[in-house]
């Protein structure tokens, strides 16, 4: 994951380090062996540790682009959706969302003492300060495409970087290696769990929580197949792979990529989330679903003018918000927890690698 754009990388191979978790590098190409008090500076810094939380970026970073009345990152342009204000809003809301269908729970995966943390396309950041205050002796550092993150706590740093360029970390790095609603932003996802797997410190994790964009209903008497919704869905679906990136389908093979790049206890779990205030089952899931329609209602704004002509987008929008209120239809959506851990020297690989 290279990133910040005019740093010449002269970053020699991790391989000669001989220490599993002793080196720090840095931009300059530099080697430090890390201590205590070297975990709370940010991983490229050149200068010296800061007292606040740092964030890195390129000076042109912060270019946007403005379309559709929307803004855009210029970084990397093959990332959709906007940075602006209002899809910042629906991250914060996505946040809580999952914060109350996980009951709370920041992650799946076990962790003790975890020492360095990555968290890849991390939006404002929200996921990374939360760990950043929940493992106060353990290093965050969160990277994305865009700017758009607010300082957190001194253990908590931030990167521009894109995840789909060569990952510079050293192997055998991070305790944990997460994502979350990163889908559509990488190109090749085998490579991407290779280069977690390499990261990964032995017995480390790698979770992954997304969501495949479908729509489902146990309401028999829902149209769902001739849904603006579900043609909205569908035809960002289908942008994506225009793209060559992955299909929400495929999100549910990943646990065999994951097994693939060599992770071992790899585990997927569904977690249904209802689409409104439908669910008589309790005031909790009622407010989840007024999450994940409040989501959804500005989501569709974002996703629909990536694969629309702003012409059609407009009248498809209006019809797929009267589909995402209406309670009768009964809509849920799915939310994928993928979980997987970097074997211990003497476990067995899998016999099946790429
Ligand atoms: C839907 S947001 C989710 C943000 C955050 N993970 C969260 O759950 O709140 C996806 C983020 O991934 C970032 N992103 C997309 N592709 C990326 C890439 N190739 N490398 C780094 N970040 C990427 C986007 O800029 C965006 O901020």
């Amino acid at each position: 994951m290279a990133g910040i754009e005019n740093v010449t990388n002269t970053v020699p191979s991790f391989e000669d380090a001989d220490s599993e978790y002793a080196w720090e590098y840095t931009r300059n190409g530099d080697y430090d062996e890390a201590d205590d008090a070297d975990d709370n500076c940010s991983l490229f810094s050149v200068e010296t540790c800061s007292s606040a939380s740092s964030i890195s970026r390129s000076s042109n970073t912060a270019n946007y682009r403005f379309e559709n009345n929307r803004r855009y990152q210029s970084f990397r342009e093959d990332w959709p959706l906007p940075n602006d204000e209002q899809e910042q809003d629906r991250m914060q809301i996505l946040d809580q969302m999952l914060s109350l269908r996980l009951n709370q729970q920041l992650h799946l995966v076990p962790l003790e003492q975890p020492k360095r943390i990555l968290d890849v396309g991390t939006g404002t950041g929200v996921w990374a300060i939360d760990m950043a205050d929940k493992f106060p002796n353990a290093r965050i550092i969160g990277t994305d495409l865009s700017p758009i993150q607010v300082a957190g706590p001194v253990n908590c740093t931030f990167e521009i970087e894109d995840a789909n360029d060569e990952w510079l970390y050293p192997p055998n790095y991070f305790s944990l290696v997460h994502s979350r609603f990163l889908l559509g932003g990488i190109n090749d996802w085998p490579t991407f769990f290779s280069e977690a797997y390499r990261t990964l410190h032995p017995g480390g994790w790698l979770e992954l929580q997304d969501d495949p964009g479908k729509l489902y209903t146990d309401n028999a008497s829902t149209p769902l197949s001739t849904l603006a919704i579900t043609r909205a869905t569908s035809c960002f679906s289908s942008f994506l792979t225009s793209q060559g990136r992955a299909s929400g389908e495929e999100l549910f093979t990943f646990d065999a990529l994951m097994r693939a790049a060599g992770f071992v206890d790899v585990e997927l779990t569904r977690h249904n989330i209802p689409l409104g205030a439908w669910s008589k089952e309790s005031a909790t899931e009622q407010e989840i679903g007024t999450l994940n329609m409040l989501s959804a209602l500005e989501g569709v704004d974002a996703y629909i003018f990536a694969c629309v002509d702003p012409g059609e987008a407009e009248a498809l929008a209006r019809q797929a918000k009267r589909d995402i209120t209406n309670k009768k239809l009964e809509l849920y959506t799915t939310f994928v927890v993928l979980k997987g851990r970097k074997p211990v020297g003497c476990e067995t690989l899998p016999a099946v690698h790429p």
